[in-house]
């Protein structure tokens, strides 16, 4: 069953009903700004840091689901009756209900009573404010007499304490209004220079910052008195909690149409610029009138969005596909590279699963996140690495996570993730590989953040290795320390006591549990790292990469193979963990798809090995399995991997975000028909018919889909922010079709289908634009490559000379 459909040309999931199985959300912004919106209208706003800076307040897991956000209010006044065009929060009835998601943009609204009424909401390029264009049609044979509300809570800043802290909250909110603007200004008189402010296009009956005075005693969303009564009161919040609401009346002619502009923003005044000179209590504005002023008017709010719209369309010619297939075509060139700027900007932070209270961004996050987004945002992208390796300790090992804000590492959490410094390397090395820009190597950045620690990025990378190098364990592989890719399996944890965080709590030396995992990291960063030591002509280093690699290869084979498939870990008493002598949890997805990732057992038939055990044993009709069997109970030594019911999370649960790990290692041993049934199986618009199974959005990726043991087989959770948003960009783009940036140009090297007769793609890449077209003449994977017509040997085009910037290449597979 589906809820909407695919609009294809226009970029845009539409929703056709509004009581989706779970809200459906886009995100607003792109820059500084930020938003999450929901199908129907529900949501918040928050300025660079969901925690710290949050703008206008959302109540998570409420009931009704997804109640608050950026509502409207529509009066009939001469009935008295009043609705909500986004459906919520009033639920009447709707005609043509349509919820249009589109590149940072969600147009909303619905027919009621013969109006027709829709708000497109998008945060413009370049500014800290979001702008809601509501139209507003008369289809009645009459007149109509409307009244129009606007409706947003503000929150107090810090949404931890904004939640929490009321002794102090109920007493600190702070609004001004003038001309029709409502500026929320809490905490402004003290150490805050930032504000929020709230216009609107028309000039209004009136207005309400106090939030009781519009809602009315023990009344909700869905019946303010305010909106039932039909005015507002002119209330001035002092304390308790600051709301913003105008009133606007309107007489509409039939047939006529309306359009009225909304403006929420932020501003941050210079300190010695904060107050009027009337008054010194009160904001200086003179700096936020002028803006309110511009995209008050249609033709700038307009072109602010035609500006947003072809910001987009670039992105996405980057990397351009036409396959034999729908669903590959629309994720792989619109949706799959949207999630990945979301996981950029929002990293783990906010979203339907998210609080944006709780986690700032992760480091191994972040770097996997890069695979997904390089390619489109190249300057942002290396700004990012640089963010992440000055959080890196001095030990070589990193912090966890950082505050987006203040770009520090995260007390709370520390480090001792043994595989955490490896993917800085593995994000370093995507970057060069797509813009050739070596200069990124010679950055000096401190470690946490000390100034006075710089030293080069290249350093910082080798210190990730000798940290990995310091810690091996009696069988000679990595430590895993506090735990591994897979924060739950938690091997020096043994936590007993409730409520006690399984990522930070380390009861054990950590001097034995081992990870297979963080050995096949290892041996694929220590490879890449060998590349660009060889590229920069540093032999000894290249020699001594290549040897690392070598060895750990070595010691997989020799302590990290189960028989069939290679072990997961050796945990606290040396005992193995994902191995056919366990009782539960005898096979483990991830050091299947990581070592052969990393090449090992490629040479040896452990590989394809491994992959028949995956498919016997993990592959589902929903995905991969991350483990078979499900552990049943919970075991003390494994820690929270096994806290979760069988089928869930990490205990049994598909993964997604290990799945393109296997599609990557099926390319590998050359079968394209498995790595793209894997590849389709997760894809979501392809999910889209069972959409009252899957219940998250059919546009993206969610971290898990509910296994086999699970009572909800095939139910998506925790669906935008994950990993596998940039994984399985990865795999199908790169791995699949085979269109691979490499260091020295543009390799081309599919493994599809054998069923496909070949496909065409454009690709941007090093300032030339490549025309590909794959044609399949034989069954096998290997490729004749003509780049402008002349023949090229091997799989790698050789970049183009100056000047050239158009590259037709056609490759023949047979
Ligand atoms: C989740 C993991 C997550 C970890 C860290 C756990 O509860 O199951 O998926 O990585 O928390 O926040
Ligand atoms: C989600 C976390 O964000 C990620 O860092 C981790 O690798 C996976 N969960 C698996 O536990």
């Amino acid at each position: 069953m589906r809820y909407g459909y695919f609009d294809d040309e226009n970029r845009e999931y539409v929703i056709t009903r509004p009581d989706t199985p779970l809200p459906w959300i886009n995100y607003l912004g792109c820059e500084s700004y930020f938003g999450i919106i929901s199908n129907t209208a529900g949501g918040y706003s928050f300025y660079r840091d969901a925690r710290l800076r949050r703008i206008t307040r959302y109540r998570y897991n409420n009931v009704p689901l997804d109640t608050g956000g950026r509502y409207i209010y529509l009066r009939d006044d001469d009935s008295g009756q009043f609705w909500s065009p986004s459906w919520q929060p009033t639920r009447h009835q709707p005609r043509n209900y349509s919820c249009r998601h589109g590149l940072g943009y969600s147009i909303i609204g619905s027919e009621y009573s013969g109006l027709d009424a829709r708000t497109r909401y998008f945060v413009p390029l370049g500014e800290d404010l979001e702008i809601w264009q509501t139209t507003i049609t008369n289809q009645r044979n009459a007149p109509a007499k409307l009244s129009l509300f606007s409706a947003i809570e503000f929150c107090l800043w810090d949404a931890h304490d904004d939640a929490t802290n009321f002794q102090r909250n109920f007493s600190t909110a702070e609004i001004e209004v003038e001309n029709g603007v409502i500026y929320h200004k809490t905490e402004y008189r003290e150490r805050r220079n930032h504000f929020a402010y709230f216009a609107c296009s028309e000039s209004i009956s009136g207005y309400d910052t106090q939030r009781d005075a519009f809602f009315g005693p023990y009344r909700d969303w869905e019946k303010p008195l305010a909106v039932e009564r039909g005015s507002s009161s002119n209330s001035i919040a002092h304390g308790w909690a600051p709301f913003g609401s105008h009133h606007i009346k309107l007489d509409l002619a039939p047939g006529e149409s309306r359009q009225i502009i909304f403006l929420l923003g932020y501003y941050e005044n210079p300190p010695e610029q904060k107050f009027d000179h009337s008054d010194p209590q009160t904001i200086d504005k003179r700096n936020v009138r002028p803006v309110i002023a511009k995209y008050s008017q249609p033709e700038h709010a307009g072109a602010a969005f035609d500006t947003l719209r072809s910001y987009w369309k670039e992105l996405l010619e980057i990397c351009r596909v036409e396959t034999p297939d729908v669903h590959t075509n629309r994720m792989v060139n619109i949706w799959n590279p949207y999630q990945c700027m979301a996981t950029f900007n929002i990293s783990r932070s906010a979203s339907s699963f998210e609080s944006g209270i709780g986690r700032g961004l992760g480091f191994r996050d972040s770097n996997q996140d890069l695979l997904g987004f390089v390619h489109m945002v190249p300057q942002r992208a290396r700004q990012r690495i640089l963010d992440l390796a000055s959080t890196q300790l001095p030990s070589g090992g990193a912090y966890h996570q950082f505050q987006p804000l203040t770009k520090r590492g995260n007390n709370d959490i520390g480090g001792g993730f043994n595989d955490d410094p490896h993917w800085l390397v593995l994000g370093a090395s995507a970057y060069l590989r797509e813009t050739g820009d070596w200069s990124i190597l010679d950055e000096r950045i401190p470690y946490d953040q000390q100034p006075g620690s710089e030293e080069t990025l290249y350093e910082h990378m080798k210190r990730g290795f000798r940290y990995a190098l310091e810690r091996l364990g009696p069988h000679g592989l990595p430590l895993i320390g506090r735990a591994d890719w897979n924060d739950c399996l938690n091997l020096n944890c043994f936590s007993e006591e409730p409520g006690q965080s399984f990522q930070t709590v380390t009861n054990r030396e950590g001097k034995v549990a081992e990870s297979v995992f963080i050995a096949g990291l290892l041996v694929l960063a220590c490879k890449e790292m060998a590349e660009v030591a060889c590229r920069l002509k540093l032999r000894d280093d290249a020699d001594f990469y290549k040897l690392q690699a070598n060895k750990m290869e070595q010691t997989i084979h020799e302590h990290g193979w189960d028989g069939d498939w290679f072990l997961r870990a050796y945990d606290n008493f040396g005992n193995p963990v994902g191995s056919h002598q366990c009782d539960e949890g005898r096979i483990f997805v991830e050091p299947q798809g990581f070592c052969i990732l990393a090449g090992v057992g490629l040479g040896n038939g452990m590989a394809s090995r491994a992959l028949e055990s995956v498919h016997a044993h993990l592959s589902s009709q929903h995905g991969i399995v991350i483990l078979q069997p499900a552990y049943s109970k919970y075991y003390v030594h494994l820690g929270e991997i096994s806290s979760y019911p069988p089928g869930y999370k990490e205990n049994a649960g598909i993964f997604c975000h290990t799945n393109p790990w296997i599609m990557i290692a099926e390319s590998r041993v050359g079968n394209g028909d498995r790595a793209y049934d894997y590849y389709l199986r997760l894809n979501p618009s392809a999910r889209e018919d069972i959409s009252e199974l899957h219940r998250c959005e059919p546009y993206v990726y969610a971290q898990m889909i509910a296994g086999p043991d699970s009572h909800t087989f095939g139910e998506a959770k925790n669906s935008w922010l994950t990993g596998t948003a940039a994984w399985n960009y990865y795999a199908i783009t790169q791995w699949i079709l085979g269109i691979r940036p490499s260091w020295d140009g543009l390799q081309i090297s599919p493994v599809i289908p054998r069923s496909w007769k070949g496909f065409r793609a454009v690709r941007k890449f090093r300032g030339a634009t490549y025309r590909i077209g794959v044609r399949r003449e034989g069954q096998g994977n290997g490729v004749e490559l003509f780049a402008n017509g002349a023949r090229v040997r091997g799989d790698v085009l050789p970049l183009p000379p100056d000047g050239c910037k158009e590259v037709v290449v056609e490759a023949v597979l047979s």
